[in-house]
């Protein structure tokens, strides 16, 4: 008699256990971390278009897959998404003109961009300013060729925002110039030309956002998101979404009182 007990206690344990793994509630299962087949897992605060509930991440982290690459689409330019460090808050983002294979490199069809500081920062001490000058209406020194963008058609030069020849270039472009601005991620004093540009370019930069943070709710086994009905941040957990962490629910703790 007193060895029937544990038997029907871990009966009902398992009844339980697996009563409560296959009814897991339909938008924390929608949150799972994914991927446009780059390998970089997408979660709160971004989440991919058409592939996750766009309640899984918040307002304005909106990600786009297009040929296995993870696209970060902003109002002036798209980027490709190199990493995410969830962590530190940090994305690594390429301008998509380099990856795509266009032939035609002319920096002065980018436009600066405004990022929602509410958002998203660029960090100005790991980044500097990668210029564009171009519709020059005077002629550019001899001196200053070595400046110009080999892989464009047209006249336009590239130089890093600290180059000691910017006033000069500035100057003999007749300061009637367009100039555009590309974040870059360069070394304090490194300098670039118009035939090495594109390294830099290449390499992208780092961008820091701001979102509610997701270390309570994740380290309670849940998975953040952003109910945009309420247009507040929600844990989503195994048996319902919760304001902040998913607390252990009654079966949890008996199962708990039971194993112990
Ligand atoms: C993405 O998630 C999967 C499954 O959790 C993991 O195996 C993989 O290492 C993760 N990839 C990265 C780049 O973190
Ligand atoms: C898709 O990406 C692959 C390699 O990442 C590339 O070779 C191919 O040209 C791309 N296709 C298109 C249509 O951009
Ligand atoms: C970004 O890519 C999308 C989809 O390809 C396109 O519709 C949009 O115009 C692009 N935005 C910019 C600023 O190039
Ligand atoms: C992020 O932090 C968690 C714990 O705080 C740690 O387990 C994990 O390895 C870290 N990930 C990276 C990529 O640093
Ligand atoms: C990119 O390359 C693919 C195949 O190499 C080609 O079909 C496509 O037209 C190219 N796209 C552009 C924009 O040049
Ligand atoms: C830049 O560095 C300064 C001082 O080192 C620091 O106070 C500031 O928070 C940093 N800014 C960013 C965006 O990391
Ligand atoms: C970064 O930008 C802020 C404001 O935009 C400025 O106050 C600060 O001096 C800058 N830091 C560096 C290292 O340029
Ligand atoms: C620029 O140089 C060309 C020849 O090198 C000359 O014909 C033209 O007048 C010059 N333009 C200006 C604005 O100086
Ligand atoms: C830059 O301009 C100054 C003053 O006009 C001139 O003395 C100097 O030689 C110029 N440097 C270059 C590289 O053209
Ligand atoms: C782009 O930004 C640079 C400096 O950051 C500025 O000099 C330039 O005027 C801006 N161009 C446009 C078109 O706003
Ligand atoms: C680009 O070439 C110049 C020489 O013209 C060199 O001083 C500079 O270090 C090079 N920059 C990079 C990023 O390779
Ligand atoms: C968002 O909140 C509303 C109101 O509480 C609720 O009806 C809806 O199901 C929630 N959506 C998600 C995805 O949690």
């Amino acid at each position: 008699m007193k060895k029937q007990y544990p038997t029907i206690f871990l009966f009902f344990s398992f009844f339980f256990l697996f009563n409560y793994s296959f009814s897991l509630d339909p938008i924390f299962e929608s949150c799972v971390p994914k991927d446009c087949g780059d390998g970089i897992n997408i979660s709160y605060p971004f989440f991919i278009h058409d592939i996750q509930d766009p309640n899984c991440g918040y307002p304005g982290f909106e990600l786009h897959c297009n040929n296995r690459s993870t696209i970060l689409q902003l109002p002036e330019s798209n980027f490709t998404v190199k990493h995410i460090d969830y962590n530190k808050s940090r994305i690594r983002l390429q301008s998509s003109m380099f990856t795509s294979n266009r032939t035609d490199h002319c920096l002065s069809t980018i436009r600066n961009i405004t990022s929602d500081p509410n958002r998203f920062m660029i960090d100005n001490n790991t980044t500097t300013k990668l210029y564009s000058i171009s519709s020059c209406s005077s002629n550019v020194s001899r001196v200053l060729e070595k400046y110009r963008n080999r892989l464009c058609e047209n006249e336009e030069y590239v130089m890093v925002k600290d180059d000691t020849n910017f006033k000069n270039l500035t100057d003999g472009c007749g300061r009637g110039g367009k100039i555009v601005a590309m974040p870059v991620e360069l070394g304090g004093g490194g300098v670039v030309d118009g035939g090495n540009y594109t390294k830099v370019v290449e390499k992208g930069f780092d961008m820091r956002w701001r979102a509610g943070d997701c270390d309570v709710c994740e380290t309670s086994g849940g998975r953040c998101g952003f109910n945009r009905t309420v247009f507040q941040f929600r844990c989503y957990c195994p048996d319902r979404p919760h304001m902040v962490s998913c607390k252990p629910g009654k079966i949890f703790r008996f199962l708990l009182f039971c194993t112990h």
